[in-house]
């Protein structure tokens, strides 16, 4: 089944960067134009500047998205950010388990387990971050370590939630070094996600379910990765950081 009936998606990961005037600056002009039919842009800043971002990109086809968010909707968590609170905020998406999260914060497959299921609880779509360490992939258990992380989470899912989580290949390898997964290990691992999900859930999760690339995706490689049958999109992160290096990737993407 063609990859267009799927929807592709662009998310720009703004991580601990970016202040309010920078934030304006970005969203201002071409990218807030962008006309969105054919795929869907999102951003994902910090926490504090959601609600400007929400009102900046407010009558656009851009959509916002938390970068992270806890697994309880209120209580004694402090220093927490609630899913509640994220919609409050204008977020229809929100990232889990990135692998900053699961190597500086400790994060397990339980943990993002549970924020997935609260997540969708609160109709906020889950962009579900796995990947591999560069060791991981030299002793070849690349594909037993992203099996074990989406089996974690799906396994106790019913139908109609399986189907809604956007998955987000990440190669930890590949994150903010400038060493992006070749066209051929990122289809070759997308292929592998897709056929997962085809035996163990069925065909209508596989070719339904969007499956993103991120990884130092650039201008200079958004063609290539996106032109394979199982990349349906990027979590971009450094090239986010500006319109002009946003654009181009979704340009370059020819989406
Ligand atoms: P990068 O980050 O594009 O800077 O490699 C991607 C990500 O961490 O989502």
């Amino acid at each position: 089944m063609n990859k267009t009936l799927r929807h592709s998606y662009f998310i720009g990961n703004w991580k601990m960067n970016l202040g309010r005037a920078e934030a304006k600056e970005l969203i201002k002009g071409e990218l807030s134009e962008l006309p969105g039919d054919s795929y869907r842009v999102v951003l994902a800043p910090p926490f504090l500047l959601m609600p400007l971002v929400s009102d900046l990109i407010g009558g656009s086809s851009l959509l916002l998205a938390g970068q992270n968010c806890y697994k309880e909707l209120k209580g004694a968590f402090t220093g927490e950010i609630s899913p509640l609170m994220l919609k409050e905020a204008g977020a229809t998406y929100c990232i889990v388990g990135h692998s900053e999260r699961r190597e500086y914060f400790f994060e397990t497959n339980d943990l993002v387990r549970e924020k997935i299921v609260i997540l969708l609880e609160q109709q906020i779509i889950p962009v579900l971050c796995v990947g591999e360490t560069k060791e991981e992939r030299e002793a070849n258990r690349h594909f037993e370590k992203i099996k074990v992380q989406l089996s974690s989470v799906y396994d106790s899912l019913s139908k109609s939630e399986r189907a809604k989580i956007i998955i987000a290949y990440e190669p930890i390898w590949a994150i903010g070094t400038g060493l992006t997964a070749s066209s051929q290990q990122a289809s070759e691992m997308h292929k592998f996600i897709r056929d997962w999900l085809a035996s163990t859930y069925g065909d209508e999760l596989a070719f339904g379910t969007s499956i993103l690339y991120g990884g130092s995706v650039k201008k200079t490689n958004a063609k290539e990765l996106f032109a394979k049958e199982d990349i349906d999109g990027f979590l971009v992160g450094g090239a986010s950081l500006n319109a002009k290096d946003f654009l181009a990737v979704i340009v370059e993407s020819g989406a």
